[in-house]
């Protein structure tokens, strides 16, 4: 059975701002790479090769990096979103796309560590109507939370519960056959004027359709907020496996680093896991732990350690180690000679800075 993807990749990027002031949230890399890129090697590992990829306001940017799709093994189709209106109005956007095709819906901010081959395979053998993933978590009210009947079937589903009835989060990724438009169709906007996909799901159940949950559990990350971006960056880099293609004068490297090709390294001490992209410039620096280097960024003199630095961004002698940070594009951090003793700043809108 042919199932096609549909990944979302619109939406506003509010919660990472001043990053996605400039760029779309999905395409902040992780571990060296731009977010969305694992949601669609997952589907190609899936065996999925027709996949629509709904676009907002950054679909230039989204299709030049993605391009028709054929780097990843699949065909990528751009569906343009009118407007962030919510998941089900993005996939009833998707309809013309998807046909009577069955279909894998992946948020494209989301990261699962075992992809979703396994549920993908389970789906196209079984005769559900629509497949969730769902994980515990200790915070459920910022997810759309399901409630399980004791026959382990799904009782109830309700999108960011102010007093949630369990830990279970609905993971982004969904598998649904073509009964989900009309249930979608049925909708009103929820509180936050949005077409939930939790409600159409909910509709679906309510109509008596067969909606099987599994608990995920493996990793799971929505990359949406700042914290969540460094724990998936860390995650990630857990797993890489070490390769040095790069320069490497006169340094100490320890642990799971990768160096790529084009990418200098000079008397530094590296303690991995740590990537360090194409172009990136990295001088009499300690990087450690869990840390990202963007390609063409520059460190010298200079400490950071779990920490992601954007392309082309500069950090040049800073005596205090930069940790926990996220720090966008075409960033300058450096030393002021001034005689007196003030920082000197010239801050994008919404970012946020702590100074020791
Ligand atoms: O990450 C899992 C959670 O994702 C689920 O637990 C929730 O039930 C589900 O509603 C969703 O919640 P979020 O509030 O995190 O969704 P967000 O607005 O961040 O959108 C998820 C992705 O979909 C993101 O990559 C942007 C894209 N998007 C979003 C909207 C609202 C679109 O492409 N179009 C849209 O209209």
């Amino acid at each position: 059975m042919e199932v096609k993807g549909l990944i979302l990749s619109g939406g506003a990027g509010t919660r990472l701002r001043p990053i996605t002031h400039t760029r779309a949230k999905q395409l902040v890399p992780v571990a060296g790479k731009p977010v969305l890129f694992y949601g669609i090697e997952a589907m190609a590992a899936a065996g999925i090769r027709e996949i629509g990829i709904i676009t907002g306001d950054t679909s230039a940017e989204i299709e030049a990096a993605v391009g028709d799709g054929a780097a990843f093994g699949v065909k990528a189709t751009y569906i343009p979103q009118s407007a962030p209106l919510g998941l089900a109005h993005a996939v009833l956007t998707a309809e013309a796309f998807l046909g009577d095709s069955p279909f894998c819906m992946y948020l494209g901010d989301n990261l699962l560590r075992d992809g979703v081959a396994g549920f993908v395979d389970r789906f196209r053998e079984g005769s559900a109507d629509a497949m969730i993933l769902l994980q515990h978590v200790p915070n459920p009210s910022e997810y759309g939370v399901a409630e399980l009947a004791d026959d382990g079937s799904v009782h109830r589903l309700v999108e960011k519960p102010k007093e949630p009835r369990s830990d279970l989060a609905l993971v982004g990724v969904y598998l649904f056959t073509p009964a989900v438009f009309e249930a979608a169709k049925a909708l009103e906007p929820s509180w936050r004027g949005e077409l939930e996909i939790t409600d159409a799901i909910q509709g679906m159940v309510d109509r008596g359709l067969r909606v099987e949950p599994h608990v995920v559990t493996g990793w799971w990350k929505d990359t949406g907020q700042l914290a969540d971006m460094l724990e998936a960056n860390r995650l990630v880099l857990d797993a890489i496996d070490p390769d040095v293609q790069g320069t490497v004068v006169d340094s100490k490297i320890e642990g799971r680093v990768v160096i790529q090709a084009g990418a200098t390294v000079e008397r530094c001490h590296i303690r991995g896991p740590v990537v360090i992209c194409a172009g990136a410039t990295v001088r009499d620096a300690y990087i450690g732990p869990y840390s990202a280097i963007s390609e063409d960024a520059h460190v010298e003199r200079a400490e950071m350690e779990h920490a992601i630095l954007l392309e082309r961004s500069s950090i040049i002698g800073i005596d205090t180690r930069i940790e926990d940070s996220l720090i966008g594009a075409d960033c300058r951090i450096t030393r002021s000679d001034a005689i007196r003793s003030a920082n000197r700043l010239l801050v994008g809108d919404g970012s946020r800075i702590e100074i020791l």
